[in-house]
């Protein structure tokens, strides 16, 4: 029988882990961090007319499971992504992802990508957008609490887009800080390793907390936190799963995603459903006010929401035209008479 080979109708741009990383190294780290805030901040700015829904998240009690969709009208997007913090010790990773793209009018998918890689650094732009908006004037220094797989790529965008030239880090095993001082050696960052979370705090401008740990965690305590900080919490991304102690967030101006999902995932499901949150695309777009004194507090709830993954699929999208980093993936059954997809299936027997 004669091989049939798949048309082009059938094939999908398939960018793997290892294409992900040559790409993101022929543009460089930094600038591939640019380029996805710049995507981020552009689909902020036209937020009213995306698709939103809290994700869908399957619990378990190791982990979860989640699947995170949005269409803006013309492309739709989606991501997988879990979230199991005792993973590390099996030597599995705590996030892994990967995302599809699809053309609206066909439905066709027009883009199959791993994102475990991409999420680090679509969080970290995401991150760093916010720091850039909502972070005192002049910041340079970064408290990192938390040095495992997002840490560096959160060092590296505040470095990149908010201009940090110093970060001080800080995990409760001293091997994951000092993983993260090694990779961030001689990237142009001034690195302090420290043994508390308060001594990392010393001098820091924006505090980054970004643990692991499936309960109500308080990784940061109400008199750590000293007036006209921005603080930048990752890590409280789940229904039970905080980093803040609640006192803080009485104290500080809260900035949110998407509210929907932030209020069952965030640092704020520990407070009244209508406590205030402002979503950040409103300060983009000059809607609503972001840092207006010295002496606020700024805390920046991320629990990572699925524009910042559309964004960084578009982004990556657009890149690899021109670089060639992916293969065509033979994904969709493309029959030569569309409604005979069972003579396809015959034709192709043995
Ligand atoms: N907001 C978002 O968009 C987003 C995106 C990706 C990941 N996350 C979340 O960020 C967190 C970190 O992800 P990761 O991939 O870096 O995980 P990771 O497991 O690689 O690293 C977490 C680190 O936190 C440390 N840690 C745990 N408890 C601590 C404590 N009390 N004090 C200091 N350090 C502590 C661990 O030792 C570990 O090194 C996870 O909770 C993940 O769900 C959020």
């Amino acid at each position: 029988m004669t091989k049939l080979l798949p048309s082009d109708k059938a094939l999908v741009p398939f960018v793997s882990v290892d294409h992900m990383m040559q790409l993101i190294h022929h543009i460089g780290v930094e600038e591939t961090l640019r380029g996805l805030a710049d995507y981020i901040e552009a689909d902020f700015k036209r937020w009213e007319l995306f698709d939103k829904t809290p994700r869908v998240a399957s619990h378990s009690d190791k982990g979860v499971i989640e699947l995170m969709p949005t269409s803006d009208g013309d492309v739709y997007g989606f991501k997988y992504v879990n979230g199991h913090p005792s993973n590390t010790k099996a030597g599995l990773q705590t996030v892994t992802a990967f995302g599809l793209l699809a053309d609206v009018a066909s439905g066709y998918p027009v883009l199959l990508s791993e994102m475990t890689m991409l999420t680090a650094l679509r969080t970290a732009a995401t991150s760093a957008l916010v720091a850039r908006v909502l972070a005192p004037k002049g910041s340079t220094v970064m408290a990192m609490i938390g040095n495992g797989a997002q840490s560096e790529f959160q060092s590296l965008a505040m470095k990149a887009i908010v201009g940090i030239t110093e970060v001080r880090l800080y995990d409760i095993d001293p091997a994951a800080t000092a993983k993260c001082a090694e990779n961030l050696a001689g990237q142009g960052l001034k690195v302090t390793q420290c043994t508390t979370a308060e001594d990392a705090m010393l001098g820091a401008q924006i505090i980054t907390t970004c643990t692991a740990d499936k309960q109500y965690a308080t990784i940061l305590t109400d008199n750590m936190v000293g007036a006209g900080v921005h603080i930048n919490a990752i890590g409280g991304d789940c229904p039970g799963k905080t980093e803040l102690a609640p006192a803080i967030l009485q104290r500080s101006d809260i900035f949110v995603e998407y509210p929907k999902q932030t209020r069952i995932e965030g640092e704020i499901q520990q407070m009244a459903p209508d406590h205030p949150a402002t979503e950040f695309w409103e300060v983009l777009t000059a809607k609503a006010k972001g840092r207006t004194s010295d002496k606020q507090i700024t805390l920046f709830d991320s629990v990572g929401f699925a524009i910042e993954d559309f964004s960084a699929l578009r982004f990556v999208r657009d890149q690899i035209a021109d670089t060639g980093f992916f293969h065509p993936l033979d994904l969709l059954a493309d029959p030569d008479d569309p409604r005979d997809l069972f003579g396809m299936l015959q034709r192709a027997k043995a």
